[in-house]
């Protein structure tokens, strides 16, 4: 026998039965045969889409909802379905998904819709208006549907303006064979209101809102999926429930619901452990949460990282209310050890609000009295997490012993 330092880790997941039986089904990407309780929106959505079967142009779509309800789900659903079917009778229907997370700018949504009806163009550098024309004169070489689905519009709208939605809302008055519908989605149920009114009516020819699941919907999503995924009895009694009521608590996320399931399972399996127990779902809420802060931290420009770790120096101290003007102060001492260009103390302020939006910290306006108002800021997340994570970053690093003591008592 050889005695490989790894041997004993790499024996355990040769000798013990697995958890999954197939780990893919339970990742968010996957796309399942069976949506329990959406019958009604993919009614719905057929409906409206399965027009375009007949050569009669879909409506424009507006689907919205908050987070993990199924809108993207259902989309992909639906669109993969009716390519399918449209193939098989020889029609000429392409769907474009573009998920404006990435596809934030107006360039990058043509560049891609250029992509998919086979125009290439680079990946930047044209003029906007020029990748416009050449997607629009390929696209109209033939007669063919072209089924846009907008997911997470907002984003694209929050960075680039309604530009290319406005285009495309326009242009099949342009076209003399090829058509043009649109499926917008949102997680914004406020976002309808901000677009421009133009812009808003034609995009929303029809609407659906996606609602939250409740306790018992999730458990049957859960039941479903572990069906597929999880070999026969590893789950025991209480798991799927826990993971659902878990995930209803705030509002039905099925995203949460099922992280929490794979996170759980994951957890029981790298303990070599042969179930997966209500124990392991609750390590995965904290697992979970701590990973979200980790993204969020690690991603951070060095800037803000700074302003971030002022903020910890100020909770380690013995002050009991941090306002900005401290954190100034402990910002401007951090960027001569670190050898930083200070910014503004007012860029400070909006980084701040930046860290307050992302959720890891806490700002609140307090009035002063005479004084007149300051802003009081707090960390939201573990003291011990905030150093782990940004300590491995090197400007931090340089001030991880950094005590604010000296600062505070000649105020
Ligand atoms: N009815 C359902 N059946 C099975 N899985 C679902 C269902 N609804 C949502 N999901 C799963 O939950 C996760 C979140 O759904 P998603 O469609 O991305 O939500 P939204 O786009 O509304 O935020 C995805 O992994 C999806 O596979
Ligand atoms: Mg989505």
């Amino acid at each position: 026998m050889s005695d490989h330092p790894l041997d004993a880790i790499f024996d355990r997941y040769i000798t013990s039965p697995s958890i999954f039986k197939n780990h893919e089904v339970l990742r968010p990407s996957h796309i399942p045969d069976k949506l329990p309780h959406r019958d009604y929106e993919i009614q719905f959505l057929g409906k409206a889409l399965g027009s375009a079967l007949r050569n009669n142009r879909p409506s424009n779509i507006f689907l919205y909802g908050k987070t993990g309800t199924g809108k993207t789900i259902v989309s992909k659903y639906v669109t993969k379905y009716l390519r399918q079917r449209a193939a098989s009778i020889g029609k000429n229907i392409i769907v474009s998904l573009l998920n404006c997370v990435e596809v934030d700018t107006d360039y990058r949504v043509l560049a891609r819709l250029c992509g998919v009806v086979g125009e290439s163009v680079p990946f930047t550098g044209l003029p906007t208006d020029e990748v416009f024309q050449r997607f629009k004169s390929k696209l109209d070489s033939k007669k063919q549907l072209l089924i846009v689905v907008i997911d997470e519009l907002d984003k694209l709208h929050h960075k680039s303006g309604d530009n290319v939605l406005y285009q495309l809302t326009r242009i099949n008055s342009d076209l003399k064979k090829a058509q043009v519908s649109l499926v917008c989605i949102t997680n914004d149920l406020s976002f309808k209101e901000t677009l421009d009114p133009r812009v808003r009516s034609s995009l929303s020819e029809e609407e659906l809102v996606f609602r939250p699941y409740n306790a018992g919907q999730l458990e049957d999503i859960l039941s479903e999926r572990a069906t597929e995924g999880f070999n026969d009895g590893v789950l025991t009694t209480g798991v799927i429930s826990l993971c659902a009521a878990l995930a209803a608590q705030e509002w039905g996320d099925a995203r949460r619901a099922l992280d929490l399931l794979r996170v759980a399972a994951e957890i029981a399996e790298r303990n070599s452990e042969e179930n997966v127990s209500e124990i392991h779902v609750r390590k995965a809420t904290k697992q979970i949460e701590k990973n979200t802060i980790q993204e969020v931290l690690v991603s951070l420009p060095v800037q803000t990282k700074v302003v971030m770790w002022s903020v910890y120096v100020l909770e380690k101290s013995k002050l009991k209310v941090i306002t900005t003007g401290d954190i100034y102060k402990v910002y401007q001492e951090l960027c001569k050890i670190t050898a930083l260009d200070p910014i503004t103390p007012r860029r400070v302020n909006s980084l701040l609000n930046e860290l307050s939006m992302l959720g890891v910290v806490n700002t609140k306006v307090v009035s002063m009295g005479r004084y007149g108002r300051t802003t009081k800021v707090s960390l939201s997340v573990s003291p011990r997490e905030v150093r782990n994570i940004l300590c491995e970053d090197f400007h931090i690093k340089k001030v991880s012993d950094f005590s604010a003591e000296h600062l505070l008592e000649t105020n």
